[in-house]
């Protein structure tokens, strides 16, 4: 099994090195892909000399910040392209801890998409404050509802996909940026009757750096999601009109 780890990075200098390290001790089979779209603090420049000492640790430049979703899609067709049976999303600044992977590798045997949850038993919030908790518990609550999604976690990050999963969703119709990113790929997931699995982890509050998320980003997912909903809804009713 070919495995991908995939970090989108912006301005990440302080925790990409560290991240990166010990993901490679944690799981050396694992091929890495930064994504960074070109960072003023020089985390790609990091990133190629990093490439440069270790062949397994590759590097795709984008020319301008735009968004955590194109960075995957953009890893995606790269790994893609590469044969890689498994890719995995990673966060960079240490929240999705490398020593989880491997419980994250372990369960795509069995599913087509595994999710890395906070909510299953087992799964942890560290160092969160209580606003971020209360976005988050009602940023996987109203996805939850609206799309009839069965899952605790739809908005999180870390994550391992089977590249036939990948393959059958048309990458360049995603064009959510932030959370709703997740949340539409989970969505696209689920509607092809793929299997998804959760299994735990304890997602751990940056350290070091800022969130690259905003208020736009919450806009943008809860108005997505809202979108997907109806128009869900709208077809279903339209089947039993018969129109
Ligand atoms: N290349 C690139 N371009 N990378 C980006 C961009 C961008 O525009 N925006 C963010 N990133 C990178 C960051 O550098 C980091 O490695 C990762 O994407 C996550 O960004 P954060 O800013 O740390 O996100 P977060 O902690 O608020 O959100 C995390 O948790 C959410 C669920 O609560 C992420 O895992 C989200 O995907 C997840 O939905
Ligand atoms: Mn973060």
């Amino acid at each position: 099994m070919r495995l991908l780890t995939i970090i989108p990075t912006y301005n990440e200098i302080e925790s990409l090195p560290r991240t990166l390290d010990r993901l490679r001790v944690a799981v050396p089979e694992s091929d890495v892909l930064v994504v960074d779209d070109a960072s003023p603090d020089g985390t790609g420049d990091w990133a190629d000399r990093a490439a440069v000492a270790d062949p397994q640790i590759h590097v795709l430049h984008r020319t301008q910040k735009n968004g955590l979703g194109g960075a995957y899609i953009a890893g995606f067709h790269w790994g893609l392209d590469q044969g890689y049976d498994v890719l995995v999303e990673m966060d960079a600044d240490g929240s999705h801890q490398p020593e989880q992977l491997p419980r994250l590798i372990e369960a795509i045997d069995r599913a087509d998409l595994v999710i890395g949850s906070r909510r299953v038993p087992g799964g942890k919030m560290v160092n969160w404050p209580a606003h971020r908790k209360l976005i988050s518990i009602c940023g996987s609550l109203y996805p939850r509802i609206m799309l009839g999604l069965n899952l605790t976690d739809v908005t999180a990050g870390y994550r391992a996909y089977r590249a036939d999963t990948l393959r059958a969703i048309d990458l360049d119709d995603v064009q959510s940026k932030g959370y709703g990113f997740q949340v539409d790929m989970t969505f696209r997931t689920a509607l092809l009757g793929k299997k998804i699995v959760e299994v735990p982890i304890t997602f751990v509050e940056r350290e070091y750096g800022e969130s690259k998320m905003s208020g736009n980003i919450i806009t943008e997912a809860v108005t997505s999601v809202t979108q997907w909903g109806l128009a869900a809804r709208w077809n279903v009713l339209k089947g039993k009109l018969g129109l």
